[in-house]
């Protein structure tokens, strides 16, 4: 194909702007898809995320549209909307010359769209501003045309107005894309280099790999190599997605499409990475390549410790389908066997989990979920730590701990409780600006260990749900953190220690340990619990002893009855944990984790 007809654009927008209602609306009118065939949203293929109402994996699909005689290609690259897949967007947009920056028109711009925003400036994409859903009565269009021109800096005349409901505006918007967005460039003579910006597992043909070519071509039998690892494989099939993957007898510069070699796992695939001739490799790769970082972890432990297995193996099912889950087998003392997970954020924790417990039937408990510590000991070594388990016990000289860039966009009326809320999280603000008279961004550096928690429901609920909040990694810096650990009659229960701040070390464990006494049943003797910072005590409660055991209900009474309270407690004891010389039922431990 001549790369002059071919236009390659993502959508940017805030979660229920409208992006799959107006990208269906775009197949229907370019004729991908008849209405019969049309089921609502059709690029958001997984149940989970059409139930979430979430995108977690790019597909593109290819669309002819015809301008003044010309036939031309669209491809539309559809980008995940979560800040957890935000280098997955990166990639997406970088295969891309041209966005549409997609804004509900009776919600105005929101945090999310605007950091998507700032990546595609980045990339140098060419935006096309649009207003979605202006058939609402709602709808203020011309107001927020004004506040999309300030940003961007167009005419607020030139923002385009559509409804992915109605089909008004589409087909305008079609030929914009065409008039405004630049063609590919690229050369067609050199070695093939190709970006990958997606990568997806399929159970009948192994992994789909999403494509970008750059320059060159690539064409079915090829041998192509991976340029990150060196690994080669045979080119089995490529093709366009129009909206069923169609094979093509290759895809040359400028051109998007999928491709499959047989790999069954998406680590041999990965976004980001270049494609290009084994025989003729390219000198560079296109750059940009990045490792995914797990950023949070969290201990997953089935109820039931015979589901462990299951566990396993679903486990390492997931991950042929994604290339940032890392685990590892955990032994917790309170919670049985179970694994250390790596993810890249909370959601992505979320999406696991849920998955986890809906596909493979399982259910599971997870420990608070903590950040990666950087650790400089007094004797100058240093460690990483991603389980609060693992920090050291000696004395500690400098821990460093990730910090993510903030941008919160609010009514101004919420401007104080928003700023009260990131000051107790241990935020610096880096700024702020009107984005129209009653809108305002705020900028904030924090902590990712005191957004990972509850900090977006806070923000929701003190913002009457009209904050938007989007955060980046922002390098590391230095802080006071410390272990806290909770003891029981002086034994440690692993899955309850947690790093925290040093000022917020004594409200920890005193929540913990009150917790833990409201659920632990009485003893025959006396059970303190304590939380401790190293071997100093910080909050202590006690749960009291019971005067009389069971066998003395039984005074006088037949010894059949005594044999079978024995046998009841002995049944009992299956789902007990000792801690020490302390019996536990599970239900105590889970139920002290999920209150949160
Ligand atoms: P994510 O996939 O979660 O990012 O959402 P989305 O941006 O794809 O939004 P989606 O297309 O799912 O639309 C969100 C909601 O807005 C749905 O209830 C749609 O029916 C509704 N909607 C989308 N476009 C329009 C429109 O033009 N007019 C009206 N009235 N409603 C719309």
């Amino acid at each position: 194909t001549d790369p002059s007809i071919l236009r390659n654009f993502c959508i940017i927008a805030h979660i229920d702007h409208g992006k799959s209602t107006l990208a269906d609306r775009m197949l229907q009118a370019t004729g991908v898809l008849t209405p019969r065939e049309m089921k609502n949203q059709y690029l958001d293929r997984m149940d989970i995320e059409r139930e979430r109402g979430i995108t977690i994996k790019s597909q593109a699909v290819r669309m002819p549209w015809e301008v003044e005689g010309t036939a031309y290609a669209l491809n539309m690259i559809d980008t995940p909307g979560h800040v957890d897949f935000t280098y997955e967007v990166s990639r997406s947009l970088a295969a891309c010359e041209g966005a549409l920056l997609l804004v509900d028109a009776a919600q105005g711009i929101e945090a999310q769209t605007l950091a998507n925003l700032y990546l595609a400036m980045e990339n140098e994409l060419t935006i096309i501003p649009v207003l979605n859903k202006i058939d609402l009565p709602a709808a203020q269009p011309e107001k927020y045309a004004e506040e999309l021109g300030n940003l961007i800096g167009v005419d607020p005349e030139d923002v385009l107005r559509v409804s992915g409901k109605t089909g008004e505006g589409v087909e305008e918007l079609l030929d914009r894309i065409v008039r405004d967005l630049p063609a590919p460039q690229g050369n067609a003579d050199a070695p093939p280099r190709a970006m990958i910006f997606d990568s997806v597992y399929d159970s009948y043909r192994g992994v789909v790999t999403y494509v970008r070519v750059v320059d060159g071509n690539l064409k079915p039998r090829q041998k192509i190599a991976m340029m990150s690892t060196g690994a080669d494989h045979e080119l089995l099939e490529i093709g366009v997605i129009s909206p069923e993957p169609k094979p093509t007898d290759g895809l040359g510069v400028g051109e998007v499409g999928y491709l499959i070699t047989g790999v069954k796992d998406v680590r041999q695939s990965r976004v980001g990475d270049t494609v290009t001739d084994a025989r003729r490799p390219a000198a560079e790769n296109l750059g940009g390549y990045e490792d995914p970082k797990p950023m949070v972890f969290s201990g997953l432990f089935p109820i039931d410790g015979s589901d462990y297995p299951i566990l396993r193996d679903a486990l390492d099912k997931l991950k042929l389908n994604d290339a940032a889950l890392v685990y590892e087998p955990e032994n917790s003392a309170a919670l049985g066997f179970g694994f250390r997970v790596g993810f890249l954020g909370l959601l992505h924790l979320e999406i696991v989990r849920e998955r986890l417990e809906r596909e493979f039937n399982l259910d599971l408990i997870s420990t608070a979920p903590n950040v990666i510590y950087d650790i400089v000991a007094e004797d100058g070594s240093s460690m990483r730590v991603t389980n609060p388990s693992e920090f050291p016990e000696g004395k500690i000289s400098v821990i460093e701990e990730p910090m993510v860039a903030c941008t919160v966009i609010v009514p101004s009326e919420f401007i104080g409780s928003v700023m009260e809320l990131c000051q107790s999280r241990r935020g610096q603000m880096g700024g702020m600006d009107y984005l129209s008279q009653e809108r305002v961004e705020l900028r904030y550096r924090m902590p990712l260990a005191e957004i990972v928690f509850d900090f977006f429901d806070q923000l929701k609920s003190r913002t009457k749900g009209y904050a938007s909040l989007d955060w980046k990694l922002d390098g590391t810096q230095e802080a006071d953190l410390v272990k806290v650990d909770i003891l029981l009659q002086g034994e440690r229960v692993d899955a309850f220690s947690a790093v925290t701040h040093r000022d917020n070390a004594y409200s920890y464990g005193t929540a913990m340990a009150t917790k833990l006494r409201q659920l632990i049943p009485r003893q025959q003797y006396e059970v303190p619990i304590q939380a401790a910072i190293g071997s100093r005590v910080i909050a202590r409660e006690t749960i009291r002893a019971i005067r009389k055991d069971v066998l003395s209900k039984c005074y006088g009474g037949d010894i059949s009855r005594k044999r079978k309270l024995l046998e009841k407690q002995k049944e009992g004891k299956k789902r007990m944990k000792m801690v020490g010389r302390v019996e536990v039922p599970q239900e105590a431990f889970i139920a002290a984790l999920s209150s949160g």
